[in-house]
């Protein structure tokens, strides 16, 4: 049977989307698979790289990217977001979603994507294509009683609060503030969220200078109760965070529980006497380096090293390198021989900060020996990328 392979655009993407990623995410028959936030989605994301795989002219797989922008160690890179990995069942475990991904992401490297990133149904899926599981973000819940207080202390600025459609330009230009400060943080220009119009936005503002957003919903609790729910809450600064928290107390009486999504980090049971956050994780987003060389001008520690890198998914990555400091940023060029072997996995872990390089050896990706080990902790000091966007 042959198999032709191609980007969608236009009514046949949509109709594309919403049957395969119906029947791959969605409640279903009927279909395709019909509702507000994916017509939303589908309109949004037209003119977004994508590929399907036809099977005698019916598309039977597909995947989309996203360019988006990335922090990646102090430097802004480009990135591609991969999303809607679906195979219909009667095409499954044929190599196609592993086929389409290939071409996917040489597609993004083509268009300057430095690194990929993605939400996995399943990590083993993603690992085989080279992907690393980054640290889980947090999602604190609390009752806000114990910040009554806090309505009493005089914390100088102000917050104020606005519908995301009066608040969007403000928030936007802030998530471009905070990203310039967040390693891992992905992002692109919410703009759904505008259209949509069904959050609060809570400004705190010292001087005029925004410095913290929540971004928020009174949402059902069920028994005529509501639960205010903060898919995000940024400061910039001490002050910010304790504006916002007194945002959190005033909706004392209306709310018998808040819900705030935190980057990984964020130590929410050491803010406030009492509050006593019950925390969860949510799931794992990965990442990979889609090209090393685009890593030159990261942020780095002193040190440098020469290392072959083996990239089977991605072979443009294939060869020597040496990495090495200079004068703080990372500077990358070709070596002849190298001093280890380290696998796309291992680097990836490198440079997000996420893994420690006396894993490597176990999980079948490098050799470091431990002074190099050394070298690279020096190097590539540990972090917790937050990637912000979903997708
Ligand atoms: C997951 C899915 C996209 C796989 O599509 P596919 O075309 O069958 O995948 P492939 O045949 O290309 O498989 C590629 C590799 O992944 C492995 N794989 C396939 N399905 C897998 C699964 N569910 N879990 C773990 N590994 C899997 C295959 O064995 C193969 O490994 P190999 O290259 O080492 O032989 C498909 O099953 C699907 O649409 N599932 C429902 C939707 C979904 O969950 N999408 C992913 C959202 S993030």
């Amino acid at each position: 049977m042959g198999i032709e392979i191609r980007p969608v655009s236009g009514d046949e993407r949509r109709d594309i989307i919403l049957r395969l990623g119906g029947y791959a995410f969605g409640p279903t028959p009927p279909l395709p698979f019909d509702n507000e936030f994916w017509q939303g989605f589908v309109r949004i994301s037209e003119g977004a790289p994508n590929l399907v795989a036809f099977e005698d002219g019916q598309a039977v797989a597909m995947v989309h990217s996203t360019p988006m922008t990335q922090h990646v160690r102090g430097k802004i890179v480009p990135m591609g977001g991969v999303w809607a990995v679906a195979t219909m069942p009667v095409a499954r475990r044929n190599g196609l979603a592993r086929r389409l991904m290939a071409d996917l992401l040489a597609g993004d490297r083509a268009r300057g994507a430095a690194m990929t990133c993605l939400w996995a149904f399943k990590e083993s899926f993603y690992a085989r294509l080279g992907y690393v599981t980054f640290p889980q973000w947090r999602k604190a819940t609390f009752a806000p009683e114990p910040l009554i207080p806090l309505l009493k202390k005089d914390l100088g600025g102000t917050v104020e609060m606005l519908s995301i459609a009066d608040g969007f330009d403000l928030y936007w230009d802030y998530l471009q503030e905070v990203q310039t400060r967040t390693h891992g943080m992905a992002l692109v220009k919410p703009v759904l969220l505008r259209e949509r119009n069904r959050r609060w936005l809570a400004v705190a503002r010292v001087d005029g200078r925004v410095v913290g957003t929540i971004l928020y919903q009174l949402a059902d609790g069920g028994d005529e109760t509501l639960i205010f729910k903060a898919e995000r809450f940024f400061y910039t600064t001490v002050q910010g965070r304790y504006l916002l928290l007194e945002w959190l107390a005033r909706h004392v009486d209306q709310t018998r529980e808040v819900s705030l999504v935190l980057p990984p980090g964020e130590l929410p049971e050491t803010w406030w006497l009492d509050l006593q956050p019950k925390t969860t994780s949510i799931e794992s987003a990965l990442g990979r380096v889609l090209d090393v060389t685009r890593l030159a001008g990261i942020e780095v520690g002193p040190g440098q090293f020469t290392a072959r890198i083996s990239d089977p998914f991605c072979p443009w990555n294939e060869g020597c390198y040496r990495f090495a400091s200079d004068g703080g940023c990372l500077d990358i060029t070709p070596s002849v021989g190298a001093e280890c072997t380290l696998s796309i996995e291992a680097l990836t872990g490198l440079v997000y900060g996420i893994r420690d390089p006396e894993v490597f050896a176990l999980e079948g990706w490098g050799d470091p020996s431990p002074d190099l080990q050394a070298t690279m902790r020096s190097m590539f000091p540990a972090c917790l990328p937050f990637l912000h966007e979903e997708f």
